[in-house]
């Protein structure tokens, strides 16, 4: 007894300089970039046989490789960007190699942020996604204290306009680090922002506080566990079958599990940490229990919840009886090893209610009458990209109301589509030095382009991801206002508005 409180003591002095250990970094997973082999349906690059298909749901999407396709029918609203010096080219000669057909972009619409697949833990240095991933759903999405993670060099189409709160400790992207609530704000609101991020009108959900700490020791409530929040996270959750007769649906889960849960009530001294490091030295010291995964948590209630669960549960029961003896003997000589107070213990019980998650169907429906619109944004696009300028360009298309009204095309029979010449080759082309190299008839005359088209100068985002300014201390940080540049496009500056031929339709 005697040598575990001098444990104790030992590991206590060292985590003071251990800070907020347990908050997490969450990195945000899907994108809507071009060559994204998953946001393609069939999956894979499109090739040049291809003909591309924007979906009627699209954001945006970002082109950052040179590629050459048959077709691309693009939507009635929604933002195509080009990389830096990227090319679209378009071809009717058969491609080696190249399946062609129709070729789907799946990634058009917004993905939520209480999506649990949406994201992953990635605390390590370098933020690659972590071999182990939260067991409970709720924490797969950022709880309060994560600091949140939107890769470079990708674009998204975020979706956070459920009622959710959560405060975070910070919010990067694109180099850019937001550390107040402020700051976030201003940038969701910037005409960049409000396109990757669809935020409600009015509160954020989001606050950022920096300086919160998880009470010193006691660990941090994710908070995601409040049924309001919860119920929200487990409609997108995804559970896979359980191999156990007996199952337990922890605090936090969406799904059953197999194994144990313990419900503690903690002492005033309690320490989540040196709890852990109990834990795992005294039962788990052997390589042989690795099948068994390990999760504490702070519920919003305050109590912890000590989580053993493997594949069919027998092997977390077997240590879990153990663990429970080991504890009640401490709670019975007044908790001096792991301060705990109180203990209550599920070895589960059968499956009688179905599962909270469910499996979602995301592919959506995109219908035939927009597609027939598309015929005349896509050839006004094309001609329009022509035109386009020496770096990456971003085009807004126009509303649905602001376009002209059109015959109603059969629902059957052929697929309308934006035809372009074969062998047809676009690229930006106004560098002065550069000559275009090709008659376009739109370049050098005076007739500005549709008003409902705006295009836009961006400033090009960087190609390789660097390692973030991460919050290592208090002072020295980013700070997004001073010196930092907006991550895309500063509209006001860059506005360039030009009048559309007539449609030849
Ligand atoms: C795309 O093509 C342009 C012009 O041919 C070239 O300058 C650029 O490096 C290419 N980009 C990539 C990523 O291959
Ligand atoms: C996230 O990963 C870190 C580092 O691998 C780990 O310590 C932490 O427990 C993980 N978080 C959750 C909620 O599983
Ligand atoms: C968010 O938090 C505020 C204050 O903390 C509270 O008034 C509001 O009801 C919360 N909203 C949700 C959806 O939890
Ligand atoms: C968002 O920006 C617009 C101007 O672009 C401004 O009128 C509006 O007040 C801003 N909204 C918020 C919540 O800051
Ligand atoms: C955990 O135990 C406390 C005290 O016994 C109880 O109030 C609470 O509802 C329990 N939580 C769960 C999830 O069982
Ligand atoms: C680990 O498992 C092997 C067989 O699976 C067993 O022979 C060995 O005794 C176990 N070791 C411990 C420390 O339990």
């Amino acid at each position: 007894m005697m040598s575990d409180t001098m444990t104790y003591l030992v590991i206590s002095v060292c985590l003071l300089f251990l800070g907020d250990v347990l908050a997490d970094n969450k990195k945000w997973l899907p994108d809507t970039n071009f060559n994204n082999p998953k946001n393609w349906s069939p999956p894979g690059i499109p090739c040049g046989d291809a003909v591309v298909i924007l979906p009627t749901t699209l954001r945006v999407v970002y082109v950052q490789v040179n590629t050459t396709m048959r077709e691309m029918i693009l939507p009635v609203s929604g933002e195509l960007i080009l990389g830096q010096n990227m090319n679209i080219g378009f071809t009717d000669q058969p491609q080696a190699n190249c399946p062609g057909g129709d070729v789907d972009f799946d990634a058009g619409h917004m993905e939520s942020w209480l999506n649990p697949n949406n994201w992953c833990n990635a605390s390590g240095r370098d933020f690659s996604c972590d071999l182990q991933q939260p067991v409970l759903d709720t924490e797969r999405v950022p709880c309060n204290f994560d600091s949140v993670i939107f890769p470079l060099d990708h674009l998204f189409a975020v979706d956070m306009s459920e009622s959710f709160n959560v405060s975070l400790k910070s919010f990067k992207y694109q180099r850019v680090t937001y550390t107040s609530t402020s700051d976030l704000r201003r940038y969701l609101n910037s005409t960049d922002g409000r396109l990757l991020f669809h935020t409600p009108e009015g509160a954020l959900p989001i606050t950022i506080d920096r300086n919160q700490k998880c009470q010193y020791g006691k660990g941090c409530p994710c908070g995601n566990d409040k049924p309001e929040i919860a119920n929200l996270i487990c409609a997108q959750a995804r559970c896979n079958p359980v191999k156990c007769y007996d199952v337990i649906r922890p605090v936090g889960s969406c799904c059953n599990l197999c194994g144990v849960v313990f419900n503690i009530t903690v002492g005033q001294d309690f320490n989540l940490q040196n709890f852990r490091t109990e834990i795992r030295s005294r039962f788990f010291a052997s390589a042989n229990d690795s099948a068994i995964v390990v999760t504490t948590s702070i519920t919003s209630d305050n109590f912890v919840q000590l989580l053993l669960t493997d594949t069919t549960g027998d092997l977390s029961k077997d240590i879990g009886r153990q663990i429970e003896a080991d504890l009640q003997q401490d709670i019975q000589l007044g908790g001096l090893i792991f301060n705990i107070k109180d203990l209550t213990v599920s070895f589960g019980s059968p499956v009688n209610s179905p599962q909270r998650g469910h499996i979602l169907n995301t592919r959506e429906i995109t219908g035939i009458s927009v597609a027939v619109v598309a015929v005349v944004i896509g050839t006004t696009t094309v001609i329009i990209l022509i035109v386009c300028k020496k770096q990456g360009l971003k085009i807004t298309m126009p509303k649905l109301s602001d376009l002209p009204r059109l015959p109603r095309f059969p629902s059957k029979g052929p697929r309308p589509t934006a035809h372009v010449t074969p062998g047809f080759f676009f690229q930006p082309h106004t560098s002065p030095h550069i000559d275009p190299g090709f008659a376009n008839p739109l370049y050098d005359t005076a007739t500005p382009l549709d008003d409902n088209v705006v295009f836009k100068e961006m400033k090009v985002m960087g190609l390789s991801e660097e390692l973030p300014t991460f919050d290592t201390s208090d002072r020295g940080f980013q700070n997004p206002m001073y010196g930092v540049e907006q991550p895309l496009s500063d509209p006001t500056s860059v506005d360039i508005k030009h009048k559309a031929k007539d449609s030849s339709i």
